[in-house]
């Protein structure tokens, strides 16, 4: 199950991409799409998954790849949210007007404090010197709800891009419908895979 999400998040990133190949340093939407896509539907499903591909390494190794490969997402989100955010500013566009630019300034700046909150985990001893082992061990709980409502609240956001203007006039037919469905998708089979493994 896992295996097919990272493939159908990968299909979508290259078929997104493909319909709007950045060409220019300076022309900011198609940039967009390129880090969202890759920062998303790549390394965020892929850190998410981890878990469960790497079931039998080393846990501080799958820890840590987990951690890089989220910081790879937050860093693609950034450079995706700074491209929409110029885009809009070099054509003098009003921000925030679709349900999709709103509720994606949210999804921004969660996983922006999240991965800023995450860094902590880096230092597993001075935390627990410093909140007691008890309190970390919820803090993880905390941290592993918050982290799958997280990944399901940025594929919702993915879905909302599927009713914007562009994917409209760029995308018909099946595929308009298998965009939205196969995200939702994704995001249900990861909630699947994660969730019994939230009390372990
Ligand atoms: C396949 C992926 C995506 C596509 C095709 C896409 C497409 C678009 C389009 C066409 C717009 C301009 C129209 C509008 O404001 O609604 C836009 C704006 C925006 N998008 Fe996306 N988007 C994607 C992913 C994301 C993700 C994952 C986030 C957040 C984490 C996001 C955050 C935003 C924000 C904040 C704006 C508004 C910026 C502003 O008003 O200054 N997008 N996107």
């Amino acid at each position: 199950m896992a295996r097919i999400v990272t493939t159908m998040g990968g299909l979508m990133a290259a078929y997104l991409i493909y319909l709007e190949p950045p060409t220019a340093i300076t022309a900011w939407f198609p940039w967009h799409i390129f880090f969202m896509t890759i920062g998303v539907y790549g390394f965020m499903s892929y850190s998410v998954l981890n878990f469960v591909f790497n079931g039998k390494k080393a846990y501080n190794q799958t820890v840590w790849f987990h951690f890089v490969l989220n910081a790879l997402a937050a860093a693609c989100i950034l450079l995706g949210f700074v491209a929409i955010y110029t885009n809009k500013e070099t054509k003098g566009k009003t921000h925030w007007k679709s349900w999709h630019g709103t509720i994606g300034f949210y999804t921004f700046v969660l996983i922006m404090g999240m991965t800023i909150g995450n860094i902590s985990f880096l230092f597993p001893d001075q935390m627990v010197r410093a909140v007691g082992p008890k309190t970390v061990k919820k803090i993880k709980l905390v941290h592993r709800i918050v982290g799958t409502l997280a990944y399901v609240f940025v594929m919702f956001e993915m879905f909302l891009a599927y009713y914007s203007n562009w994917f409209n006039r760029n995308v018909t037919g099946v595929l308009w419908y298998l965009f939205p469905t196969m995200t939702l998708l994704m995001a249900a089979i990861v909630v699947v895979q994660v969730a019994p493994k939230f009390f372990r």
